[in-house]
Protein backbone atom coordinates (compact mmCIF):
# COMPACT_ATOMS: atom_id res chain seq x y z
CA UNK A 1 0.00 0.00 0.00
CA UNK A 2 1.43 3.38 -0.80
CA UNK A 3 1.42 5.50 2.42
CA UNK A 4 3.41 8.20 1.96
CA UNK A 5 3.56 11.04 -0.87
CA UNK A 6 7.19 11.98 -1.56
CA UNK A 7 8.00 14.90 -4.51
CA UNK A 8 10.85 16.64 -5.43
CA UNK A 9 12.04 18.97 -8.29
CA UNK A 10 15.22 19.07 -9.61
CA UNK A 11 16.51 22.88 -11.77
CA UNK A 12 17.35 21.99 -15.37
CA UNK A 13 20.50 24.22 -15.21
CA UNK A 14 23.76 22.56 -15.66
CA UNK A 15 24.89 18.88 -16.49
CA UNK A 16 24.57 16.45 -13.64
CA UNK A 17 28.00 15.87 -11.67
CA UNK A 18 28.81 13.00 -9.28
CA UNK A 19 27.70 15.05 -6.13
CA UNK A 20 24.21 15.58 -7.65
CA UNK A 21 24.19 11.64 -7.92
CA UNK A 22 25.31 10.97 -4.81
CA UNK A 23 23.16 13.30 -2.86
CA UNK A 24 20.12 13.50 -4.64
CA UNK A 25 19.59 11.12 -7.65
CA UNK A 26 20.82 7.86 -5.95
CA UNK A 27 18.79 8.28 -3.10
CA UNK A 28 15.73 9.14 -4.92
CA UNK A 29 15.76 6.48 -7.47
CA UNK A 30 16.17 4.34 -4.78
CA UNK A 31 12.97 5.50 -2.40
CA UNK A 32 11.11 5.48 -6.19
CA UNK A 33 11.19 2.19 -6.40
CA UNK A 34 9.67 1.35 -2.72
CA UNK A 35 6.57 -0.18 -2.50
CA UNK A 36 4.90 2.05 0.10
CA UNK A 37 6.05 4.91 -1.51
CA UNK A 38 4.22 7.20 -4.37
CA UNK A 39 7.07 9.73 -5.82
CA UNK A 40 7.12 12.76 -7.75
CA UNK A 41 9.79 13.44 -9.47
CA UNK A 42 10.03 16.68 -11.95
CA UNK A 43 11.95 19.00 -13.93
CA UNK A 44 11.66 22.10 -12.72
CA UNK A 45 12.23 24.07 -15.85
CA UNK A 46 10.06 27.08 -15.16
CA UNK A 47 12.71 27.19 -12.38
CA UNK A 48 15.76 27.09 -14.67
CA UNK A 49 14.44 30.46 -16.72
CA UNK A 50 15.31 32.15 -13.12
CA UNK A 51 18.76 31.64 -12.99
CA UNK A 52 19.40 30.74 -16.56
CA UNK A 53 17.89 32.90 -19.61
CA UNK A 54 20.08 30.85 -22.35
CA UNK A 55 17.37 29.12 -24.42
CA UNK A 56 19.53 26.27 -25.84
CA UNK A 57 21.42 25.48 -22.32
CA UNK A 58 17.70 25.52 -20.78
CA UNK A 59 16.40 22.57 -23.23
CA UNK A 60 20.19 21.02 -23.44
CA UNK A 61 19.84 20.49 -19.77
CA UNK A 62 16.49 19.20 -19.75
CA UNK A 63 17.35 16.42 -21.78
CA UNK A 64 20.77 15.66 -19.83
CA UNK A 65 18.68 15.65 -16.69
CA UNK A 66 15.62 13.38 -17.82
CA UNK A 67 17.96 11.69 -19.50
CA UNK A 68 20.30 10.54 -16.44
CA UNK A 69 17.10 9.44 -14.11
CA UNK A 70 15.90 7.33 -16.69
CA UNK A 71 19.30 5.63 -16.87
CA UNK A 72 19.64 5.22 -14.01
CA UNK A 73 16.74 3.31 -13.43
CA UNK A 74 14.27 5.72 -11.95
CA UNK A 75 10.77 3.13 -12.09
CA UNK A 76 8.78 5.05 -14.38
CA UNK A 77 5.79 3.29 -13.90
CA UNK A 78 6.17 3.40 -9.72
CA UNK A 79 7.18 6.77 -9.72
CA UNK A 80 5.21 9.59 -12.04
CA UNK A 81 8.28 11.62 -13.83
CA UNK A 82 7.31 14.72 -15.41
CA UNK A 83 8.80 18.43 -16.74
CA UNK A 84 6.84 21.12 -14.77
CA UNK A 85 6.35 23.09 -17.91
CA UNK A 86 3.98 20.48 -19.10
CA UNK A 87 1.58 20.73 -16.32
CA UNK A 88 -0.56 24.22 -16.79
CA UNK A 89 -2.37 23.35 -13.41
CA UNK A 90 1.12 24.55 -11.79
CA UNK A 91 1.41 28.00 -13.10
CA UNK A 92 -2.03 28.58 -12.65
CA UNK A 93 -2.05 27.56 -8.82
CA UNK A 94 0.90 29.86 -8.57
CA UNK A 95 -1.14 32.35 -8.99
CA UNK A 96 -4.16 31.68 -6.72
CA UNK A 97 -1.26 31.11 -4.04
CA UNK A 98 0.78 34.10 -5.25
CA UNK A 99 -2.62 36.26 -4.10
CA UNK A 100 -2.36 34.16 -0.78
CA UNK A 101 1.35 34.60 0.20
CA UNK A 102 2.41 37.42 2.16
CA UNK A 103 4.85 39.76 0.48
CA UNK A 104 6.90 40.42 3.89
CA UNK A 105 7.16 36.46 3.68
CA UNK A 106 8.66 36.98 0.27
CA UNK A 107 11.17 39.33 1.57
CA UNK A 108 12.85 36.82 4.38
CA UNK A 109 13.65 34.60 1.34
CA UNK A 110 17.49 33.85 1.82
CA UNK A 111 18.24 33.66 -2.01
CA UNK A 112 16.41 36.81 -2.61
CA UNK A 113 18.26 38.30 0.44
CA UNK A 114 21.68 37.06 -0.50
CA UNK A 115 21.23 38.98 -3.73
CA UNK A 116 20.47 42.24 -2.27
CA UNK A 117 23.00 41.97 0.37
CA UNK A 118 25.37 41.55 -2.68
CA UNK A 119 23.83 44.75 -4.36
CA UNK A 120 24.39 46.33 -1.48
CA UNK A 121 28.13 45.60 -1.14
CA UNK A 122 28.52 46.54 -4.64
CA UNK A 123 27.29 49.96 -4.00
CA UNK A 124 24.60 49.09 -6.72
CA UNK A 125 20.86 49.68 -6.15
CA UNK A 126 19.48 46.96 -3.78
CA UNK A 127 17.32 45.69 -6.61
CA UNK A 128 20.02 45.76 -9.42
CA UNK A 129 19.52 42.92 -11.40
CA UNK A 130 16.66 40.90 -9.60
CA UNK A 131 13.78 39.56 -11.26
CA UNK A 132 9.93 38.90 -10.32
CA UNK A 133 11.02 35.44 -10.83
CA UNK A 134 14.25 35.09 -8.76
CA UNK A 135 11.54 37.49 -5.50
CA UNK A 136 8.51 34.94 -5.79
CA UNK A 137 10.62 31.39 -6.59
CA UNK A 138 9.14 30.62 -4.01
CA UNK A 139 5.13 30.24 -4.50
CA UNK A 140 6.29 28.63 -7.52
CA UNK A 141 7.56 25.80 -5.53
CA UNK A 142 4.86 26.26 -3.21
CA UNK A 143 2.31 25.56 -6.36
CA UNK A 144 5.10 22.55 -7.43
CA UNK A 145 4.59 20.84 -4.29
CA UNK A 146 0.91 21.47 -3.17
CA UNK A 147 -0.69 20.93 -6.74
CA UNK A 148 0.29 17.13 -5.79
CA UNK A 149 -0.45 17.74 -2.37
CA UNK A 150 2.88 15.66 -0.77
CA UNK A 151 3.57 15.61 2.47
CA UNK A 152 7.25 14.56 2.58
CA UNK A 153 9.67 16.90 0.24
CA UNK A 154 13.68 15.35 0.03
CA UNK A 155 15.74 18.73 -0.14
CA UNK A 156 18.72 20.05 0.26
CA UNK A 157 19.30 22.01 3.30
CA UNK A 158 19.40 25.37 1.33
CA UNK A 159 15.85 24.54 0.50
CA UNK A 160 14.45 23.82 3.70
CA UNK A 161 12.82 27.89 4.12
CA UNK A 162 11.19 27.57 0.46
CA UNK A 163 9.52 24.44 2.05
CA UNK A 164 8.76 26.08 5.15
CA UNK A 165 7.54 28.68 3.49
CA UNK A 166 5.02 26.65 0.80
CA UNK A 167 3.66 25.21 4.26
CA UNK A 168 2.97 28.88 5.81
CA UNK A 169 1.10 29.67 2.59
CA UNK A 170 -0.62 26.42 2.10
CA UNK A 171 -1.99 27.01 6.09
CA UNK A 172 -3.48 30.51 5.07
CA UNK A 173 -4.80 29.49 2.22
CA UNK A 174 -6.33 26.49 4.18
CA UNK A 175 -7.54 28.99 6.73
CA UNK A 176 -8.85 31.51 4.34
CA UNK A 177 -10.42 29.10 1.50
CA UNK A 178 -11.56 25.50 3.31
CA UNK A 179 -13.71 24.30 6.16
CA UNK A 180 -11.13 23.71 9.42
CA UNK A 181 -12.24 19.63 9.09
CA UNK A 182 -11.52 18.99 5.31
CA UNK A 183 -8.11 21.60 4.55
CA UNK A 184 -7.99 21.88 0.89
CA UNK A 185 -3.60 21.03 0.86
CA UNK A 186 -1.58 18.96 3.01
CA UNK A 187 0.68 20.97 4.94
CA UNK A 188 4.30 19.70 3.53
CA UNK A 189 7.69 19.02 5.61
CA UNK A 190 11.16 19.24 4.36
CA UNK A 191 13.33 16.11 4.36
CA UNK A 192 16.86 16.12 4.95
CA UNK A 193 18.81 13.25 4.95
CA UNK A 194 22.32 13.92 6.99
CA UNK A 195 23.25 10.21 5.93
CA UNK A 196 23.83 11.18 2.51
CA UNK A 197 27.33 12.65 1.73
CA UNK A 198 27.94 15.88 0.20
CA UNK A 199 30.91 15.05 -1.76
CA UNK A 200 33.77 17.18 -2.38
CA UNK A 201 35.08 18.66 -5.83
CA UNK A 202 38.14 18.60 -7.56
CA UNK A 203 39.94 21.09 -5.52
CA UNK A 204 38.45 20.13 -2.31
CA UNK A 205 35.41 22.18 -1.54
CA UNK A 206 32.10 20.93 -1.80
CA UNK A 207 31.14 20.26 -5.41
CA UNK A 208 29.33 22.28 -7.25
CA UNK A 209 28.83 23.96 -10.61
CA UNK A 210 29.37 27.28 -9.07
CA UNK A 211 33.24 26.30 -8.38
CA UNK A 212 33.56 24.74 -11.49
CA UNK A 213 35.05 22.02 -9.62
CA UNK A 214 33.20 19.40 -10.41
CA UNK A 215 33.44 15.68 -11.75
CA UNK A 216 30.32 14.92 -14.78
CA UNK A 217 28.60 12.03 -13.95
CA UNK A 218 28.68 10.30 -17.27
CA UNK A 219 31.76 11.27 -18.97
CA UNK A 220 33.28 9.06 -21.22
CA UNK A 221 35.46 6.84 -19.60
CA UNK A 222 38.57 8.48 -20.53
CA UNK A 223 37.45 11.65 -19.18
CA UNK A 224 35.95 10.31 -16.22
CA UNK A 225 40.11 8.90 -15.36
CA UNK A 226 41.15 12.37 -16.40
CA UNK A 227 38.85 13.88 -13.83
CA UNK A 228 40.23 11.68 -11.19
CA UNK A 229 43.55 12.00 -12.10
CA UNK A 230 42.94 15.81 -11.70
CA UNK A 231 41.67 15.92 -7.87
CA UNK A 232 43.35 17.36 -5.52
CA UNK A 233 46.21 15.89 -3.39
CA UNK A 234 48.80 16.37 -0.57
CA UNK A 235 52.81 15.94 -1.67
CA UNK A 236 53.39 12.72 0.78
CA UNK A 237 55.01 9.76 -1.54
CA UNK A 238 54.24 6.36 -1.98
CA UNK A 239 55.03 4.91 1.64
CA UNK A 240 53.71 7.55 3.56
CA UNK A 241 50.87 6.87 5.57
CA UNK A 242 47.93 9.22 4.25
CA UNK A 243 45.14 10.96 6.71
CA UNK A 244 41.57 9.22 4.94
CA UNK A 245 39.36 12.06 6.93
CA UNK A 246 41.11 15.59 4.77
CA UNK A 247 41.32 13.11 1.22
CA UNK A 248 38.79 13.79 -1.59
CA UNK A 249 40.29 10.56 -2.71
CA UNK A 250 38.65 8.41 -0.04
CA UNK A 251 35.46 10.60 0.85
CA UNK A 252 34.59 10.08 -3.00
CA UNK A 253 35.19 6.20 -2.58
CA UNK A 254 33.55 5.90 0.40
CA UNK A 255 30.28 7.32 -1.96
CA UNK A 256 30.46 4.14 -3.86
CA UNK A 257 32.05 1.63 -1.90
CA UNK A 258 30.69 -1.39 0.24
CA UNK A 259 31.97 -0.97 3.63
CA UNK A 260 34.25 -3.71 3.40
CA UNK A 261 36.22 -1.96 0.77
CA UNK A 262 35.68 1.38 2.93
CA UNK A 263 37.73 -0.33 5.05
CA UNK A 264 40.18 -1.83 2.77
CA UNK A 265 41.31 1.60 2.01
CA UNK A 266 41.29 3.16 5.06
CA UNK A 267 44.10 0.48 5.69
CA UNK A 268 45.99 1.19 2.44
CA UNK A 269 45.61 4.60 3.22
CA UNK A 270 47.51 3.95 6.50
CA UNK A 271 50.19 1.23 5.23
CA UNK A 272 50.86 4.80 2.46
CA UNK A 273 49.37 3.59 -0.63
CA UNK A 274 50.59 5.63 -3.68
CA UNK A 275 48.00 8.62 -5.17
CA UNK A 276 48.47 7.21 -8.22
CA UNK A 277 47.23 4.23 -7.36
CA UNK A 278 44.24 5.27 -4.89
CA UNK A 279 42.97 7.07 -7.85
CA UNK A 280 43.35 3.91 -10.33
CA UNK A 281 41.51 1.79 -7.96
CA UNK A 282 38.71 4.51 -7.63
CA UNK A 283 38.54 5.14 -11.29
CA UNK A 284 37.60 1.32 -11.51
CA UNK A 285 34.84 1.63 -8.54
CA UNK A 286 33.16 4.59 -10.14
CA UNK A 287 33.49 3.19 -13.79
CA UNK A 288 31.79 0.05 -12.31
CA UNK A 289 28.86 1.56 -10.97
CA UNK A 290 27.76 3.83 -13.82
CA UNK A 291 28.81 2.33 -16.78
CA UNK A 292 25.87 0.30 -17.61
CA UNK A 293 23.98 3.47 -17.25
CA UNK A 294 26.74 5.58 -18.93
CA UNK A 295 25.68 3.67 -22.39
CA UNK A 296 21.76 3.71 -21.48
CA UNK A 297 22.30 7.26 -21.06
CA UNK A 298 24.16 7.93 -24.43
CA UNK A 299 21.23 5.62 -26.03
CA UNK A 300 18.76 8.39 -24.29
CA UNK A 301 20.19 10.91 -25.85
CA UNK A 302 20.65 10.09 -29.00
CA UNK A 303 16.96 9.48 -29.40
CA UNK A 304 15.15 12.63 -27.57
CA UNK A 305 11.75 11.71 -29.05
CA UNK A 306 12.02 8.56 -26.73
CA UNK A 307 12.41 10.96 -23.74
CA UNK A 308 10.30 13.17 -24.31
CA UNK A 309 7.50 10.10 -24.72
CA UNK A 310 8.87 9.31 -20.96
CA UNK A 311 7.63 12.69 -20.13
CA UNK A 312 4.77 12.88 -21.93
CA UNK A 313 3.45 9.52 -19.74
CA UNK A 314 4.45 11.44 -17.00
CA UNK A 315 2.82 14.70 -17.61
CA UNK A 316 -0.26 11.96 -18.46
CA UNK A 317 -0.52 10.37 -15.00
CA UNK A 318 0.39 13.61 -13.27
CA UNK A 319 -2.39 15.53 -14.83
CA UNK A 320 -5.04 12.95 -13.55
CA UNK A 321 -4.12 14.54 -10.10
CA UNK A 322 -4.05 18.11 -11.19
CA UNK A 323 -6.36 19.02 -13.20
CA UNK A 324 -9.68 17.84 -10.54
CA UNK A 325 -7.73 19.41 -7.97
CA UNK A 326 -7.07 22.60 -9.66
CA UNK A 327 -11.01 22.57 -10.65
CA UNK A 328 -11.88 22.22 -6.71
CA UNK A 329 -9.69 24.74 -6.07
CA UNK A 330 -10.83 27.17 -8.31
CA UNK A 331 -14.17 26.44 -6.99
CA UNK A 332 -13.03 27.04 -3.89
CA UNK A 333 -11.62 31.04 -4.44
CA UNK A 334 -14.73 31.40 -6.30
CA UNK A 335 -13.51 31.15 -9.67
CA UNK A 336 -16.44 28.99 -11.31
CA UNK A 337 -18.79 28.93 -13.82
CA UNK A 338 -21.89 31.11 -13.26
CA UNK A 339 -25.15 29.46 -11.98
N1 LIG B 1 14.29 24.88 -5.91
C1 LIG B 1 14.78 23.53 -5.89
C2 LIG B 1 16.31 23.55 -6.04
O1 LIG B 1 16.85 24.52 -6.54
C3 LIG B 1 14.18 22.70 -6.99
C4 LIG B 1 12.70 22.62 -6.84
C5 LIG B 1 11.78 23.29 -7.56
C6 LIG B 1 12.01 21.84 -5.87
N2 LIG B 1 10.53 22.97 -7.13
C7 LIG B 1 10.62 22.10 -6.10
C8 LIG B 1 12.41 20.98 -4.85
C9 LIG B 1 9.65 21.50 -5.31
C10 LIG B 1 11.43 20.38 -4.07
C11 LIG B 1 10.06 20.65 -4.29
O2 LIG B 1 16.95 22.60 -5.65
Amino acid sequence: MKTQRVLTGITTTGTPHLGNYVGAIRPAIAASRRDDTESFYFLADFHALIKCQDPAQVAQSTKEIAATWIALGLDTDNAVFYRQSDIPEITELCWLLTCMAAKGLMNRAHAYKAAVAANQEAGEDPDFGISMGLYSYPVLMAADILMFNARQVPVGRDQIQHVEMARDIAGRFNHHYSRADKPLFTLPEAVVDDQVAVLQGLDGRKMSKSYGNTIPLFLSEKQLRKHINKIKTNLLEPGEAKDPETSTVFQIWQAFATPQQTAEMRQAFADGIAWGEAKKQLFALVDAELCEAREKYNQLLANPAHIEEILQQGAQKARRYSQPFLQQLREAVGVRALT
